[in-house]
């Protein structure tokens, strides 16, 4: 696979022989657990050099230490050839490395040159000069070819995507000659994730070298020329990327082939009828002709409009359409948090409009979000309180029943923890979407709504999403779920809805191709559209507001058409391919 950005820029020289990073033999414990052992890696400038393993790895551990927020207990770091240890990330910076977290925080109510230029603002007198932090902030900006986005707009007016990309700015502006990035798309789509693309190229072309920690395989193999991979805080080894494929790249960092990357259809369980759900579907005896679980007809907000559609017992739905297209607002209405306010909709063939989340979990529904803190997971508290939340709050009667199933439901998704009583907030990002995900399924909902759910998890865990979704239609429930993945949406649903401008844009059925739903989205307007790409984005963002609205210029765009960002599902379902 070619790599877009080349290690053999312009004016590197000689001096790309000499590593700019040097990590030897780093090894960091937790309360007695190992995390790192005896970690090793080398990077050179002008470098993009991949860190890639599952969830719990080590990785952003690896990155903390080297930033200077956690301390290692051994080994040695040398920044092009002295040893360093840094205390605090400001050292960091200030010898020249710095790093995008993998959970970014900027302070919301100021702006972003502020945000930028954070406790070493350009001064005048005594004074900072707003005038000199908005212009240097602009140049810094223009030079990314991100110049859209304004140094005086408050942080909290910026879509995710932008705010992700001013952690990047901000990180870039330090004069770094390292800069590490825990997940820098986890939040980003297609043209947000070409412009970080550009951003790369052009660092290392200046000699920057970049460690890219991301679960994105093909955003691995699109960047990077060489690949690390951590399993179980060690190192498996590191390569080339030329030397490696999707495959044998999975297998490195998950010990095994993956096989069945989307799991076959379970049959149907005898006693598919939920016995947990107090919805109104509890009447025993029901008639046996199918009675849809969700049922919406001529349904509308603010948002939406004349949305119609039945979820069957048993079904998995997928919804597709670009970003802002309704898809989250549809499980949002369906969910009670902002209502439908016309049209009829019916949980198991009656009326039922939940006005609020914990009416709608009354009603057996559960929407689960790739958003952790919004989801509410309380960081300092267990991991079993968590997963307990929702069901001590609307069916406290049930807790002891589930507290005992809690166990389970963790080894079924894979959650690396030390044990139920260990705090949610030491758990690597991916372990703590899994939280999400069994604290949502512990109130046994039949309606369960799914919002990017395998955004962040690696690619071993994501089979196991995908096996509890098979196994929640085993069970007669009705799962609704979109997704941005193409290969996702194809490779799990029943049926396909698609979404354009809030409303339904047509159904397809299962085995429906990456074309059709991109038509049905875009209205057959495709331009900007790459095939291969996948990447259900917005190709023409309307209005400056949209971070796509900046299209990366010619030279800004270094995909030329390359597939990215996105899994090929091989035919024969051998491997698996890229994550997202
Ligand atoms: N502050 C901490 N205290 C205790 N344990 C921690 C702490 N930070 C991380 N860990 C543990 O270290 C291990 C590695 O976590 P880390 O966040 O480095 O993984 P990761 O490779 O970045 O995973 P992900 O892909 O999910 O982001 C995990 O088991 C995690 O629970
Ligand atoms: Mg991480």
């Amino acid at each position: 696979m070619e790599r877009i950005v080349s290690n053999h820029a312009a004016g590197i020289g000689p001096e790309r022989d000499q590593p700019v990073l040097e990590v030897r033999g780093l090894t960091k414990s937790f309360f007695g657990n190992p995390v790192l052992q005896d970690a090793s890696l080398t990077l050179h400038p002008g470098e993009v050099h991949g860190v890639v393993g599952e969830n719990g790895a080590g990785k952003s551990t690896l990155m903390k230490i080297l930033a200077g927020v956690y301390q290692r207990d051994s080994g040695t770091v040398l920044l092009r050839g002295q040893s360093v240890q840094f205390s605090h990330p400001t050292q960091a910076h200030e010898a020249g490395l710095s790093t995008v977290f993998q959970e970014f925080n900027l302070l919301p109510d100021r702006t972003v040159a502020e945000n930028i230029y954070l406790g070493r603002e350009p001064r005048k007198g005594l004074l900072v000069s707003r005038a000199k932090m908005n212009a240097a902030t602009a140049d810094l900006l223009d030079s990314l070819g991100i110049g859209f986005i304004r140094p005086t707009s408050l942080a909290r007016s910026l879509s995710v995507a932008e705010q992700q990309i001013v952690e990047i700015a901000k990180a870039v502006s330090y004069d770094a000659r390292i800069i590490s990035m825990d997940e820098p798309t986890a939040a980003l789509s297609g043209p947000e994730v070409d412009l970080l693309y550009g951003i790369v190229q052009r660092l290392a072309e200046r000699g920057t070298g970049i460690l890219y920690v991301s679960h994105r395989l093909r955003e691995i193999f699109d960047l990077c020329e060489t690949i690390t991979v951590l399993k179980d805080g060690r190192i498996v080894d590191t390569k080339p990327a030329a030397e490696l494929d999707d495959a044998s790249l999975v297998r490195m960092m998950v010990g095994r082939p993956i096989s069945a990357y989307f799991p076959d259809k379970l049959p149907a369980e005898p006693a598919a009828e939920s016995q947990t759900a107090e919805g109104p579907a509890a009447t025993p005896g029901e008639a046996t002709a199918p009675t849809p679980l969700l049922e919406l007809d001529g349904a509308g907000n603010d948002q939406l409009d004349g949305i119609g559609l039945k979820l069957m017992p048993g079904e998995i739905v997928g919804v597709a359409g670009l970003q802002g297209s309704g898809r989250t607002e549809l499980l949002h209405a369906v969910f009670g948090a902002a209502p439908f306010n016309r049209g009829t909709m019916q949980l198991d063939g009656r009326p039922a409009r939940p006005h609020s989340p914990r009416q709608a979990v009354r009603h057996g529904i559960a929407l689960i979000t790739e958003d952790r803190k919004a989801q509410g997971l309380s960081l300092n508290q267990s991991l079993l309180d968590n997963a307990l939340g929702v069901v001590r709050a609307v069916f406290p009667g049930r807790t002891s029943t589930v507290r005992r199933e809690v166990a389970g439901s963790f080894s079924i998704l894979e959650v690396v923890a030390r044990d139920l009583d260990q705090e949610v907030q030491y758990l690597s990002g991916g372990n703590q979407q899994k939280i999400v995900l069994a604290k949502w399924l512990a109130v046994s909902p039949r309606v369960v709504l799914l919002d990017e759910p395998t955004r962040g998890i690696d690619v071993g865990a994501k089979v196991a999403v995908y096996r509890l979704m098979r196994q929640l239609a085993a069970e007669g429930k009705g799962v609704l779920m979109v997704s941005s993945e193409l290969p996702e949406v194809i490779g799990m649903s029943d049926r396909i809805l698609v979404m354009r401008d809030g409303q339904l844009a047509g159904e397809l059925p299962a085995g429906a191709t990456e074309e059709e739903i991109l038509r049905l989205a875009t209205g057959a307007r495709v331009p900007g559209w790459t095939p291969e790409g996948g990447h259900l984005t917005d190709p023409q963002p309307d209005g400056g507001a949209h971070p796509g609205g900046g299209q990366p210029d010619g030279d800004g765009h270094p995909s030329g058409g390359q597939p990215k960002g996105w899994p090929r599902v091989p035919e024969d379902g051998s491997t698996t391919g890229g994550t997202a």
